[in-house]
C-alpha cells in the first residue's frame, strides 16, 4: 500500500518510522513533512489544509490511505471531502469527519456531548457577549482559579487560567467582546478548575470498538518545574505510573466506552484516534479535554511501545475490524526528551546547522522543525527533535536521552532536564 501522512512534526515523523516497518506498505508520502521524514519517505511540499492539493497527491502517487497527523484538516473537514470525491471516497482517512472532529474544534461542543452522555468533566457554562453580564455572574458562583476557554482551535493558546475573579471577568469580555482570541473565543466556556496530576489516554476506534494506546504524560511549560510559558510539549513519559490498572479501569468504563458509545448513538462515524486530556482528581478520571488527533510529543513516546502492526491496526480502523486486529504493547518505559530553538516558545531563529544526529546510537531520534538544505540538516521550527529511549524504569530510560542527546549540537539549542521529574 502507498500511504499519505499529513503533517510535518515529530507526531509525523513517528507515524513514518512505525509505518515502514510494516510489510504492507510500500511506498511513503508525508505532506509537508521534515528532514527525518525526508530520510524514510518522499516529503510533498503541500499545505495539508489545501485539499486540492492533497487530492492532487493522492492521485498522482496512487496513494491508498491517508493519516491525518494535525487537527486544522480534520475540523476543516478533509476526511468529507474525500468522501464527497468519487475519486478519492475509497480511499481510507484516518481520522474523524467534521462531526467528529467538533470534540475539539469546539470546547462547547465537547462539554455539551459530556454532559448528555454522562462523562465525568468539571462543571461548566458557555457565553456570548450577549449574556457577558451573566457570564460574570457565573464566575462570582465559582472558587478561584477560574478556567476561561476560547470554544475554537486558537493554537493551543485559548486556556486562561487566572487567580483572581477581577482578571478573570476581564479576560472574559476580552475574549467576547474583543475578540483577544479572534472568531475563537466568540463563545467562551468557563469552567470549575480541577485539581489533580493530568495525564493523556490516546484510543483507536473504528467507530464500533477500540483499542486503548498506551498513557503518557507530557510536559506542556518551557521551564523547569513546570514554570514558565506554555509550550507544544517538552518531552512525555509512558506508561505513567500513577495510571495504575485500577485507574485505568475507570477511565475505560466511565470515559472510553461512554465517548464510543455516545458517539454511535449521535450519529457520528468516528474512525480515528481520540486523545482524552484527563486529570485524576483523587484517583477519579475527569475529562479536561478531547483532541481528535495524538499529541505531539506523546507519540513519540507512545508509538514506539506498540508492537503490532500499526497498519493493520488502521486497516482495521478503516474496514471496521479493529475488534479483530492483535495489538501488543511493550511493556518497558518510554522516555521523550524535545529540543527546541532559543526563544521558544516566544521568538526564535531557524535555519541553524545540526550537527552530531548521526552518533546517536541509544536513542530513536524523531526529528520536528528540521529541514535539509544542501545535505545540512537545519532547524526549522520551534520544537526542532525529539529524543526517545527505552528504559526498565523512568531513570534509565531519561537517562539515555540525555546521553544521546549531548552528541547534538545547533545553536541555541534549548531543552529541559527534568522531564519525569515528578514521576521518579
Ligand atoms: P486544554 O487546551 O483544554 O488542554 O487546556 C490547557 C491546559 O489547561 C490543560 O492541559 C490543563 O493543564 C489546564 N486546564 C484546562 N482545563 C482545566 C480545568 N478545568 N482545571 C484545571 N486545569 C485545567
Ligand atoms: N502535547 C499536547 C498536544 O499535542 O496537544
Amino acid at each position: 500500500m502507498n500511504i499519505l501522512i499529513l503533517g510535518s512534526g515529530g507526531r509525523e515523523h513517528a507515524f513514518t518510522l512505525k509505518l515502514s516497518q510494516s510489510d504492507k506498505v510500500n511506498r511513503i508520502y508525508v505532506a509537508p513533512g521534515n528532514a527525518g521524514t525526508s530520510q524514510i519517505a518522499t516529503n510533498i511540499n503541500i499545505n495539508p489544509t489545501d485539499f486540492k492539493a492533497v487530492k492532487e497527491t493522492v492521485i498522482k502517487n496512487q496513494i491508498n490511505m491517508v493519516v491525518v497527523g494535525p487537527e486544522a484538516p480534520l475540523v476543516n473537514g478533509v476526511h468529507d471531502f474525500f468522501l464527497a470525491d468519487t475519486a478519492l471516497q475509497n480511499i481510507p482517512v484516518i481520522g474523524p469527519k467534521k462531526d467528529g472532529a467538533l470534540l475539539e474544534g469546539s470546547k462547547d461542543f465537547s462539554k455539551i456531548f459530556m454532559e448528555k452522555h454522562n462523562i465525568p468533566t468539571a462543571r461548566y457554562q458557555s457565553f456570548t457577549k450577549e449574556n457577558l453580564s451573566e457570564g460574570f455572574l457565573f464566575l462570582e458562583t465559582l472558587n478561584s482559579p477560574y478556567v476561561l476557554k476560547a470554544d475554537g482551535l486558537a493554537a493551543g493558546k485559548g486556556v486562561l487560567i487566572l487567580d483572581s475573579l477581577k482578571e478573570a471577568k476581564n479576560e472574559l469580555e476580552e475574549m467576547l467582546t474583543n475578540q483577544k482570541f479572534g472568531e475563537a473565543s466568540s463563545t467562551v466556556v468557563i469552567e470549575e478548575f480541577l485539581d489533580g496530576i493530568e495525564l493523556s489516554v490516546f484510543v483507536l476506534t473504528d467507530g464500533k470498538s477500540y483499542k486503548i494506546l498506551p498513557s503518557a504524560k507530557d510536559y506542556k511549560r518551557i521551564g523547569e518545574g513546570d514554570k514558565g510559558l506554555n509550550t507544544g510539549g517538552m518531552g512525555a513519559i509512558s506508561p505513567v505510573p500513577f495510571a495504575s490498572e485500577d485507574f485505568l479501569s475507570k477511565v475505560e468504563e466511565r470515559i472510553v466506552i461512554p465517548t464510543i458509545n455516545g458517539l454511535q448513538k449521535d450519529g457520528i462515524d468516528y474512525r480515528g484516534f481520540i486523545f482524552i486530556g484527563l486529570m485524576n482528581v483523587d484517583g477519579n478520571p475527569q475529562v479536561i479535554e478531547y483532541n481528535v488527533r495524538m499529541g505531539d510529543p506523546e507519540t513519540e513516546a507512545v508509538l514506539p511501545r506498540i508492537d503490532s502492526d500499526l497498519l493493520d491496526l488502521f486497516e482495521g480502523v478503516a474496514n471496521q475490524t479493529l475488534d479483530k486486529k492483535s495489538f501488543s504493547i511493550n511493556p518497558k518505559t518510554a522516555a521523550t526528551v524535545m529540543l527546541v530553538s532559543g526563544g521558544y516558545p516566544e521568538a526564535y531563529e531557524n535555519g541553524k546547522e545540526m550537527t552530531g544526529i548521526e552518533k546517536v546510537t541509544e536513542s530513536i531520534v524523531f526529528h520536528a522543525g528540521t529541514t535539509i538544505q544542501e545535505n545540512k540538516t537545519l532547524t526549522n521550527g520551534g520544537r526542532v527533535m525529539a529524543i526517545t529511549s527505552f528504559g526498565d524504569t523512568i531513570d534509565e530510560a531519561l537517562k539515555k536521552s540525555y546521553a544521546s542527546i549531548e552528541n547534538i549540537h545547533f545553536e541555541n539549542m534549548n531543552f529541559r532536564k527534568d522531564i519525569g521529574f515528578d514521576l521518579i
